[in-house]
């Protein structure tokens, strides 16, 4: 039965290269799944965008001499080029400067206000005298009220972690002309977050198949209990307020970037599948879609508290299904750091290589349950030992041989034995696995059930051995090989939500048109007869020196 699957990725802020501790957190995941999905004969939408509001743009904006919008084009245009060349399948990736996301966003803050989810109330911000504006929390430091660490943010201390209000920080300063502010009251508009506690906790309590990762911080929220949260902010850099007397307040940006999810699936249905109405196949709740949120852990609850909480309040749509959020993924043992360039950039990494030795090694390294480190070791190491020498093997040592001995195409198999029929048939069996642990986001459990039949693969080709036996009987070489080439057909489609590019070139040496998502997640049959195309080596075996050059790159 065809199922209707959403996919919403976390929305990068624009003003920096994407790392891969994004990859491997959302991006790569979210892909896999929704190629699986695809593949599976399942509608699929998956969408996101950059986030060009916040704090983060306008910093980068003010360092750069440039307007944040000019700093949001810029890195729109780096993130679409990433995603073409990493194979993230976006069916839109948009961005929050969009007047439809500015209507969409609007649109639900009157509906909220209207149904008295908002109120108005005055807040203390910080203001700087010198520089005459309100500061965003992230614009003023000092010293950590808690552990006493200076540097602390408005928001947070990244020494001890801790959240705080501004006005606790100690000896407060402008980051910008280093000035003490000053505390003034100013009137905002403030979700009421607490009118939810109850329905948001039966709500999660029925997702019993939450990552516990997921679960338990969400729980935690909800033992401390939902405090109303400001939802507008004395800034000029964003969407505004449609409310008169708030023409110099803007909307904050946490509140307008989750409702992305929803304005992307509006312009998706506008400009790509032309029909306005489209987008209500992947948002109306009853009509059975499954809504899959994927993002890093640090954005946990705006997933599973506060964008419900603004949905429910809205009424009608459908409620996250799962938000399979992976926990972090540190560089060379260190935990990854943007300021000091103590990261692994995506742009770089496919300035120099291919995207299938880092997809795999992603994915069989997720960080799902617990952290994971990447090494360029590591990633040296699984594409020599697993990509090269397993599977391309494999796929290699049997294209060629049949290609030059059999007039490239499938041979005849002739009667097939009991051996033979076993494997066929746990490849059938791995299939079917591989199908199920994608379906519930176990991605490392899948790629591992993938990696296992090809290595079986190659035990049973060196077990029968064709290219000894092709002299003395060449009915039971074709047999062998023909098994072979099946398995390899099978192989391709299980690969493929993990290495496109690598599966579709399998695809086509095995003779098969078009894509293989249009193929199915099932057994792939391969006509005996049918022509081949001459074959290349799949993949490419890194050389040991660039470990150290490209190690010798990061935190410099
Ligand atoms: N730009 C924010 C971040 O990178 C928010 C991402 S998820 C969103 O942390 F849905 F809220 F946009
Ligand atoms: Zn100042």
């Amino acid at each position: 039965m065809s199922e209707r699957i959403f996919i919403g990725v976390a929305w990068p802020y624009a003003n920096g290269s994407l790392h891969l501790g994004q990859i491997a957190g959302a991006y790569l995941p979210a892909d896999i799944f929704a190629r699986y999905h695809r593949t599976a004969g399942h509608e699929v939408l998956m969408v996101s965008g950059s986030d060009q509001h916040g704090t983060p743009i306008t910093i980068k904006a003010e360092q750069e001499k440039k307007t944040p919008a000019e700093i949001a084009a810029f890195y729109q245009r780096e993130f679409l080029d990433c995603w073409q060349k990493m194979g993230i399948s976006f069916d839109l990736f948009t961005n929050t400067g969009t007047k439809n996301h500015a209507a969409v966003t609007q649109d639900i803050f009157l509906k909220l206000l209207e149904k008295g989810y908002l109120y108005r109330d005055t807040a203390s911000q910080a203001y700087c005298p010198s520089c005459q504006r309100f500061l965003p929390d992230r614009y003023v430091e000092g010293v950590c009220p808690f552990c006493k660490a200076p540097g602390a943010r408005g928001d947070q201390c990244d020494a001890c972690g801790q959240t705080m209000n501004t006005a606790d920080l100690i000896d407060p300063r402008c980051r910008i002309c280093g000035a003490a502010p000053v505390f003034k009251d100013s009137e905002h508009f403030f979700l009421k977050l607490s009118e939810f506690q109850s329905q948001l906790a039966d709500w999660v309590e029925q997702k019993n198949y939450w990552r516990p990762n997921v679960m338990n911080l969400t729980r935690r929220y909800l033992r401390e209990g939902l405090r109303d949260r400001a939802i507008t902010r004395d800034i000029d850099w964003g969407v505004p307020v449609p409310v008169a007397g708030y023409e110099k307040k803007r909307i904050y940006v946490w509140f307008e970037a989750v409702i992305g999810y929803l304005s992307a699936s509006k312009q998706w249905a506008a400009e790509i599948a032309k029909d306005e109405e489209m987008w209500h196949d992947f948002w109306d709740k009853n009509n059975g879609v499954k809504s899959y949120y994927f993002i890093g852990k640090d954005n946990i609850p705006f997933h599973t508290l506060i964008w419900p909480a603004m949905l429910l309040g809205y009424g009608g749509l459908a409620l996250p299904y799962d938000v399979p959020a992976n926990e972090f993924l540190t560089i060379e043992g260190k935990k990854i750091s943007t300021s000091r360039n103590w990261a692994v950039w995506l742009p770089d990494y496919l300035a120099r290589f291919d995207p299938d030795p880092l997809r795999y090694q992603l994915s069989i390294n997720m960080p799902e349950s617990s952290d994971t480190d990447f090494s360029w070791r590591e990633l040296v190491r699984r594409n020599n030992d697993e990509l090269v020498a397993t599977y391309g093997n494999l796929v290699n040592r049997v294209l060629t041989f049949v290609y030059r001995n059999f007039d490239g195409a499938v041979p005849q198999p002739g009667d097939l034995s009991d051996a033979d029929k076993d494997i066929l048939n746990k490849a059938g069996t791995s299939l079917g696995q591989t199908g199920d642990f994608l379906a519930k986001c176990s991605f490392k459990q899948a790629i591992m059930t993938v990696m296992e039949l090809a290595r079986e693969a190659n035990r049973y080709l060196d077990d029968r051995a064709p290219w000894k036996t092709i002299k003395v009987d060449r009915p039971a070489a074709a047999a062998s090989l023909y098994v072979a080439l099946c398995l390899i057909a099978r192989l391709k489609t299980m690969f493929y939500p993990f290495l496109p590019f690598s599966s579709q070139k399998v695809h086509e040496y095995l003779g098969f048109e078009g894509r293989v998502e249009d193929y199915g997640w099932k057994i792939q049959e391969l006509p005996p007869g049918q022509k081949l195309r001459e074959p290349q080596p799949l993949f490419t075996k890194l050389d040991e020196s660039i470990i150290d050059e490209e190690t010798a790159r990061i935190g410099t």
